[in-house]
């Protein structure tokens, strides 16, 4: 990142207070814009800049004046949330029509936690309840800088005990994106999901660093690092993730994705699913590389999640079952793992705390070439001996899942996996027991 003098620092202050980027030299605003990294640089040069305004005050909104600059730099422009400056949003941002704009977020973006207003007013992304703050959607749009998006979810997490059924936001949600990379900044405290990837193609997000960690007894529920959703193309690198659900989940028709050079600290390890949740649809998930992923005191390390042929509730806000589809070629290739409760983990049994439910309604949903290859490290107690959890809900549902090079062992040294209904013969030594401790409901 590059520095500034004082001076310069001083006038850029107060120029994101009081004056419209649209009327000050071009030459001057150029030398304020973050240097475009990786993934923008192949997008075409921004020809105009615009320094979005703040009225720092954390009780007046700025989603207007936001929503003003950036319309101003839509179709070409920059927009630069200064460096020093916190933007508070009371009000949802309707991004969905941005062509040819690089968004340098250097300062801070701060969104209100009124619940009782986002309940009301964020935007209804329909599947599994999610809703946003914002939706960022177009063409080419990049978004950077080395600053940061808070979410405040502290009070939505205190929220949701009493409330399970609450619609929480996403923070970052991307939705109906051609084109495009999200990198370098930070990432807070999510009401629920850091991201959404939804109905997108051709998007890399890299170098971001999401931290969500409840500071009482009421635990960050459901603050997944990446959810992509009816999605292609999408790369997710060089990140650090610590949150309390999955570090990235592939929900239905996640395609041609790659996950590499991650750290995932506190997670439920990097999930295919939960899929087959809806009876009257089709899930697919295709074309899946994970690669090179740290994976601490987590509740899993690689995993695939279906729900079985039968109607299920896995709590109250997440029922499901019956769904048809197909999971095919998923390679996790590269983990490390240290105080994960199951290193990798195979059900078609999510939501159904009974297993012979499950094997007498096996899933509609098969799961064929699952590769599992060098994947090392500690598992801690919870489900000690066993190591791993691979069962399918019927020989038929499950083909060519694959071990190569895995040696997950517990604290006392043990390595035995759960392995049913799948070919044994392809799983490269796994320590295979037909004993079951059961999956984690998580
Ligand atoms: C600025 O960029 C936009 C989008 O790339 C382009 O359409 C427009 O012609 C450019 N304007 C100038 C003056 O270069
Ligand atoms: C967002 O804006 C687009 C047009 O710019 C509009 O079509 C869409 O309905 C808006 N979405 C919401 C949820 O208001
Ligand atoms: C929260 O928003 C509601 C409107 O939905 C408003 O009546 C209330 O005053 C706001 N509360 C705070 C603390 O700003
Ligand atoms: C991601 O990290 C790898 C390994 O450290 C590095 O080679 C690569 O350049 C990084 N990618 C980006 C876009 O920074
Ligand atoms: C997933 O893709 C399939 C095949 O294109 C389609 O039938 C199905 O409706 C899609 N599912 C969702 C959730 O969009
Ligand atoms: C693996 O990921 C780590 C970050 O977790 C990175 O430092 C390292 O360079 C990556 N290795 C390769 C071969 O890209
Ligand atoms: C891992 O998560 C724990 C619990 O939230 C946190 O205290 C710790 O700082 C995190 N470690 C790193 C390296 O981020
Ligand atoms: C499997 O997925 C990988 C990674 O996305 C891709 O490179 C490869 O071509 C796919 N193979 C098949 C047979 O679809
Ligand atoms: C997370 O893992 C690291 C390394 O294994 C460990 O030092 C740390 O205490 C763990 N944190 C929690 C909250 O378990
Ligand atoms: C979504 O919210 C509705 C209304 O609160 C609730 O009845 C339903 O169970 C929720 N569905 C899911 C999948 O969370
Ligand atoms: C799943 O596999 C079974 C048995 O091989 C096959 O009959 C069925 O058509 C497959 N379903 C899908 C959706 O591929
Ligand atoms: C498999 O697990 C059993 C029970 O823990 C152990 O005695 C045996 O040595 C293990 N076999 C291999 C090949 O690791």
């Amino acid at each position: 990142m590059r520095s500034f003098e004082q001076p310069l620092l001083a006038a850029l202050f107060l120029l994101a207070h009081a004056v419209q980027g649209a009327s000050l030299d071009e030459n001057f605003l150029s030398t304020l814009r973050s240097p475009r990294p990786f993934h923008a640089r192949a997008a075409p040069q921004r020809n105009r800049t615009c320094i979005a305004p703040s009225h720092g005050d954390s009780s007046v909104d700025d989603a207007s004046s936001i929503l003003l600059a950036i319309q101003d730099c839509n179709n070409g422009g920059h927009v630069i949330f200064a460096e020093k400056l916190t933007y508070t949003i009371a009000s949802p941002l309707n991004l969905t029509s941005l062509n040819a704009v690089d968004l340098d977020i250097q300062g801070k973006l701060s969104f209100t936690d009124n619940i009782t207003y986002w309940e009301k007013n964020s935007f209804d992304l329909i599947y599994q309840n999610a809703t946003s703050f914002f939706a960022l959607g177009g063409k080419d749009v990049h978004v950077y800088g080395a600053g940061e998006i808070q979410g405040n979810g502290q009070a939505w997490w205190d929220a949701y005990p009493g409330n399970k059924k609450m619609k929480r936001p996403v923070l970052f949600a991307v939705v109906g994106l051609e084109g495009g990379s999200v990198s370098q900044f930070k990432l807070r405290n999510a009401p629920f999901w850091h991201n959404i990837v939804m109905d997108s193609k051709n998007i890399a997000y890299s170098g971001l660093d999401l931290f969500s960690s409840s500071n009482n007894g009421n635990f960050e529920k459901n603050t997944d690092g990446w959810d992509i959703y009816r999605s292609d193309n999408i790369v997710i690198e060089n990140s650090t993730i610590t949150n309390g659900d999955d570090c990235v989940s592939f929900k239905p028709n996640s395609t041609n994705i790659l996950v590499q050079n991650l750290y995932c600290n506190g997670t439920h390890g990097i999930s295919v699913g939960s899929l087959g949740q809806y009876s009257e649809r089709v899930d697919y998930v295709e074309n899946i590389l994970v690669r090179n992923i740290t994976m601490e005191n987590s509740s899993e390390g690689a995993r695939i999640k279906v729900w079985p042929d039968a109607y299920s509730e896995k709590s109250e806000s997440l029922t499901g079952g019956g769904g048809r589809g197909l999971v095919r070629n998923v390679t996790y290739d590269g983990m490390r793992l240290s105080n994960v409760d199951y290193g990798l983990t195979i059900t078609q049994c999510y939501g159904q705390d009974d297993e012979e439910e499950c094997f007498k309604h096996p899933s509609k949903l098969n799961i064929t070439d699952v590769t599992f290859r060098n994947i090392r490290g500690r598992s801690n107690r919870v489900f000690s001996p066993i190591v791993g959890h691979l069962v399918c809900s019927s020989p038929h549902t499950c083909s060519g899942i694959l071990a190569e090079n895995v040696d997950i062992r517990t604290i006392n040294g043990s390595n035995l996996v759960t392995c049913r209904n799948l070919d044994t013969r392809t799983l490269g030594g796994l320590n295979c027991t037909e004993w079951s401790k059961g999956y984690n409901t998580a």
